[in-house]
């Protein structure tokens, strides 16, 4: 698993601010071609890809392409498939048929392109009603799909209601997202924009709530929502001692024929010395991204 705790997004066709995004210390950049990009504008962007992608950056880099309904997929994905790209957001997937759509059409730009075939990923941007329902097939529709990302401005538009800071409109379809990348056998999702970027507190608990609940990171809009969000998914200094502590005794209770046993007070089985180890190999991706 590559963790991705933060992906900035930026508008394709303002190349000051991709500049800047692809050298700031988010683990992805993700360049829109879709709701960033004014209607007029959506051939700019598309041309401007080329030198966004010759610029300098440190993380990986997306492109989020237009909806698989509109005039403007076929154009996007030619100018996305592209050396370079780790993979394809695409913006308001509905269904399992629109992403193997889409993945037929990918493998044919990279085998044209002479591109490693079935490298490009797909990230299916789940952000309606029915793409909550069908969430599932989605995430098994292709072997391209290895993370699907929750787009909540638009979804709770779609339900009729708007954003509020409890999130409790939106608790549903964050809880089915996590259940179905799990049943899915693919990563854990990355959660919805922030959108009211000046307010970081409230950030941090919307990013410390879906962190509890399954997700491995947030989208981000802004580069100042970018470092609040790599702490809140990066695990603490306590919880990596935590863990190293729980697998050293694990491995030797083991080792004598012992399952379950207490440490300070916490019964110790399987699961949570599984859970342990996880944390540590995280806290080992994490440190490598920052050295
Ligand atoms: N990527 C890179 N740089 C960004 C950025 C982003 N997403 N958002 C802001 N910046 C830069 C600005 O260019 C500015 O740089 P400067 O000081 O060198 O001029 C600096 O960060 C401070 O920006 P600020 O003045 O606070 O905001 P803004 O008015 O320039 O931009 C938004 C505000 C919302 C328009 C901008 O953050 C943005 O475009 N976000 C991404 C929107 C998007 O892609 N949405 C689609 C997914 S939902
Ligand atoms: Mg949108």
């Amino acid at each position: 698993m590559t963790i991705f705790r933060t992906m900035l997004f930026t508008p394709a066709n303002d190349l000051r601010k991709v500049g800047k995004a692809l050298m700031l210390n988010a683990d992805g950049t993700v360049l829109d071609l879709e709701d960033a990009v004014a209607l007029s504008e959506k051939t700019n962007a598309r041309n401007a890809l080329k030198e966004a992608l010759s610029l300098p950056r440190r993380g990986d880099v997306f492109i989020r392409v237009n909806g698989v309904q509109t005039e403007f997929i076929l154009s996007d994905l030619l100018a996305a498939v592209t050396a370079g790209v780790r993979g394809l957001v695409v913006a308001k997937s509905e269904s399992a048929e629109e992403i193997r759509h889409v993945d037929w059409l990918i493998g044919k730009i990279e085998k044209e392109r002479g591109l490693t075939s079935g490298c490009m990923e797909i990230i299916p941007f789940i952000e309606s009603a029915n793409a909550i329902v069908n969430a599932y097939s989605i995430a098994s529709s292709s072997s391209r799909v290895s993370r699907m990302f929750f787009g909540g401005v638009d979804y709770v538009l779609d339900i009729g209601t708007t954003f509020s800071k409890s999130g409790n409109e939106i608790f549903y379809a964050r809880s089915q997202l996590v259940v179905a990348s799990r049943a899915a056998g693919i990563e854990p999702p990355i959660d919805t924009v922030y959108p009211d970027f000046k307010d970081i507190e409230g950030l941090v608990a919307d990013a410390k709530a879906v962190r509890q609940m399954g997700f491995q990171g947030k989208l981000a809009i802004h580069p100042g929502q970018i470092e609040p969000l790599n702490k809140v998914f990066t695990p603490t200094a306590a919880e990596i001692s935590w863990a190293k502590k729980i697998v050293t005794v694990f491995d030797k209770e083991e080792a004598r024929g012992q399952a379950v046993f207490q440490v300070d007070g916490e019964m110790i089985e399987y699961p949570i010395a599984d859970r342990a180890r996880r944390i540590i190999a995280l806290a080992e991706q994490i440190a490598q991204k920052t050295v």
